[in-house]
């Protein structure tokens, strides 16, 4: 019998788009900070950042700013990689019994969702595992600015934060208010981000406009974040993350950005569900985590939205392809062997996988827990350049 025929892709007819922070992007955007700390009518502000974004210098130039402005600021530098809802706890009770009246955020996306999740526990009270969904955690905090410091990957637009719970699962709260009020994205505080971070960071941006444009919930709205993203970002990323010339640092900048907006109003889809495990698991970082399995998983959604994978990346047919092609220029390491993940683990990832529904039932094809695993399968087999993989304990190391 003949292979059916794909549904023909149809953009959705009712759709909607949520508020969009003020956003101030670009060289010199750092300006804006003070102006915008005031209009938010903040009068404690408290600085948010994390250890190695403080030794980069950022958050204490921000601070400068603000005091030179007359508005006193507490720098906390608390946030640590996979910070826990217990670190929200803090940060949250910090809040509060200091006063503050809004939260300056300088980081990469964990300090920016922690920043946010602590506002909006700050309002609302109570455990954030309790607010754990889609749209529960709606109290008005003290406003949020962000001011990202890799490029953007999405928690700088996004009314939800991902965090891990003590033993390492993550998961998401969400509501009208927990987006930033302010989003300050100059290109600048990125060149101080390690190299692979800036990597992984442009690549899990590239996928969530990539996600977006073939997901379910894709709109009108998102499409045209979704194909400005692709093109900036496909054009910029290898001359940005090598050279680091201002012109490209600005397009990619501008490509992450119109990403997150893609992303924060279609939401992830496959690929994310994919990578959650190999990052709780395997502590490889997210953006890498995604990159790998990205060019099996899209490979796998070509024939239920061909025109769209077809149509979307500059000059390409194959979606999967150019990736993978944007993957070795960037000398991003591929094959879950090189991660150090064994081959008999493969079966738990996938169950994990299928854990992730909400993003799964997002994707155009319904994945079962053995096509997740064929693309583990596919994953851990990959080849790619001889660069340098990041994560695990046995990071680098090829796996059994
Ligand atoms: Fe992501």
């Amino acid at each position: 019998m003949a292979a059916a025929e794909p549904e023909p892709v149809t953009l959705t007819t009712r759709w909607t788009a949520q508020r969009a922070p003020e956003l101030h992007v670009g060289t010199g955007a750092l300006g804006y900070v003070a102006e915008s700390v005031a209009v938010a009518r903040t009068r404690r502000p408290l600085l948010v950042t994390d250890s190695g974004t403080r030794a980069a210098g950022w958050p204490d130039r921000v601070a400068g700013e603000l005091i030179e402005a007359g508005l006193p600021v507490t720098v906390w530098a608390g946030v640590r990689a996979n910070a826990s809802d217990l670190l929200v706890h803090e940060l949250s009770r910090l809040i509060t019994d200091g006063g503050h009246d809004g939260v300056i955020a300088v980081g990469g996306g964990s300090v920016i969702d922690v920043a946010k999740a602590a506002a909006g526990l700050a309002a609302a009270g109570g455990t954030l595992l309790s607010y754990e969904g889609v749209g529960l955690l709606n109290a008005v905090g003290p406003p949020v600015i962000a001011v990202p410091t890799t490029p953007c990957n999405g928690a700088e637009i996004s009314r939800h934060s991902v965090i891990a719970t003590a033993d390492g699962r993550r998961f998401s709260v969400s509501g009208h208010h927990l987006a930033p009020q302010v989003v300050i994205a100059d290109p600048r505080t990125t060149l101080t981000a390690p190299g692979q971070v800036r990597i992984d960071t442009v690549i899990d941006s590239l996928l969530h406009a990539i996600e977006a444009y073939l997901c379910r919930s894709a709109s009108p709205y998102t499409d045209v974040w979704s194909r400005s993203a692709v093109e900036s970002i496909a054009v910029s990323a290898v001359p940005a993350l090598a050279e680091g010339s201002a012109t490209a640092q600005a397009e990619l900048m501008k490509g992450c950005i119109a990403a997150s907006c893609a992303m924060a109003n279609a939401n992830a889809s496959v690929v994310h569900a994919l990578g959650y495990p190999l990052t709780s698991v395997y502590s490889i970082p997210h953006g890498r985590a995604n990159a790998l399995v990205a060019p099996e998983a899209l490979r796998r959604l070509e024939a239920a939205a061909p025109e769209r994978y077809r149509g979307l990346w500059p000059g390409r047919t194959d979606l999967a392809d150019a990736l993978a092609g944007l993957l070795d220029s960037l000398g991003v390491a591929r094959g879950l062997r090189r991660y150090g993940v064994p081959k008999d683990h493969l079966p738990e990832l996938a169950r994990r996988a299928e854990t992730y529904q909400p993003v799964l039932r997002n994707t155009r094809v319904l994945f079962s827990q053995e096509e997740l695993l064929d693309v583990y399968r596919a994953t851990w087999e990959a080849r790619g350049p001889a660069g340098a993989a990041t994560g695990p304990g046995p990071a680098g190391r090829e796996a059994a």
